[in-house]
């Protein structure tokens, strides 16, 4: 579904994601995982058409999308969430989810307000509710909860548990597993590898702006070296 083929990218002349590939099949789950600065939020920004492709391609669908601009992107139905993302603040539960679904006639937006009223309950209970008085996990529902109104074909999650505490961590991955099981495809960066390991089918490892490893977990745990430096057990 998504063909990255000999990416690079970067900064000005700082190259940060460096003759980059990767496969993510529809209907899977991919997690990346690597250490800071390895280049994770930088390859989504690229995915989206925000960090421009300096050679290599991106293709969606079999079509190439290196040179969209990103709306033209959202448009083929890569939804990215991006690292920190907050909803509105000043705006209610509602009202945040109403700006994800702005392209939608009414039928479907009552459709899709419906499906993520069903993955996150609290949203519907707190619909009237500003979303800046909510909690910090509740605030990632509304942003994973816009980011489902527009019926993504590819879900872009950068670290959804970043600053949550580990009881709400779950929490939304028991979320993003429902939501990967309704066939979303997911491209998730995340931090939390213990998580990610939970839900995921495939998992990347980034390192220095390419990928190191890729296999399923039970391959990860396996393997001595990333078992020590991504789950710290020898
Ligand atoms: N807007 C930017 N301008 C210049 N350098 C950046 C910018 N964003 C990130 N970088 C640099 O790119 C590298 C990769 O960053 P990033 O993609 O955020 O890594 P990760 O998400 O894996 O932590 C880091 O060295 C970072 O300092
Ligand atoms: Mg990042």
């Amino acid at each position: 579904m998504l063909t990255i083929t000999n990416l690079s990218a970067g900064y000005g002349k700082a190259v940060v994601i460096n003759q980059l590939n990767l496969e993510v099949k529809e209907g899977e789950m991919m997690s990346i995982i690597g250490p800071n600065g390895a280049g994770k939020t930088t390859l989504l920004r690229c995915i989206n058409g925000l960090v421009p492709a300096n050679s290599g391609d991106i293709t969606f669908e079999g079509k190439s999308i290196k040179k969209l601009p990103t709306h033209k992107i959202a448009r083929l139905g890569i939804t990215h969430c991006p690292e920190g993302r907050r909803p509105f603040p000043e705006m209610s539960v509602y009202e945040n989810l109403k700006m994800g679904g702005l392209q939608l006639n009414n039928d479907q937006f009552n459709e899709r307000l419906e499906y993520v009223y069903s993955l996150f309950p609290i949203l519907k209970e707190r619909k009237s509710q500003y979303a800046g008085t909510m909690s910090g996990g509740q605030q990632q529902m509304v942003a994973i909860g816009r980011a489902l109104m527009t019926s993504p074909k590819l879900l872009i999650l950068d670290e959804p548990s970043i600053g949550l505490a580990p009881i709400v961590v779950d929490e939304i991955f028991e979320q993003i597993k429902i939501i990967k099981e309704s066939g979303v495809t997911i491209l998730l960066v995340e931090q939390n590898v213990d998580v990610a390991l939970k839900v995921t089918d495939k998992i990347a490892v980034m390192d220095n702006g390419q990928i190191s490893f890729i296999g399923n977990p039970a391959e990860l745990v396996k393997d001595a070296s990333l078992r020590e430096i991504y789950l710290g057990i020898g």
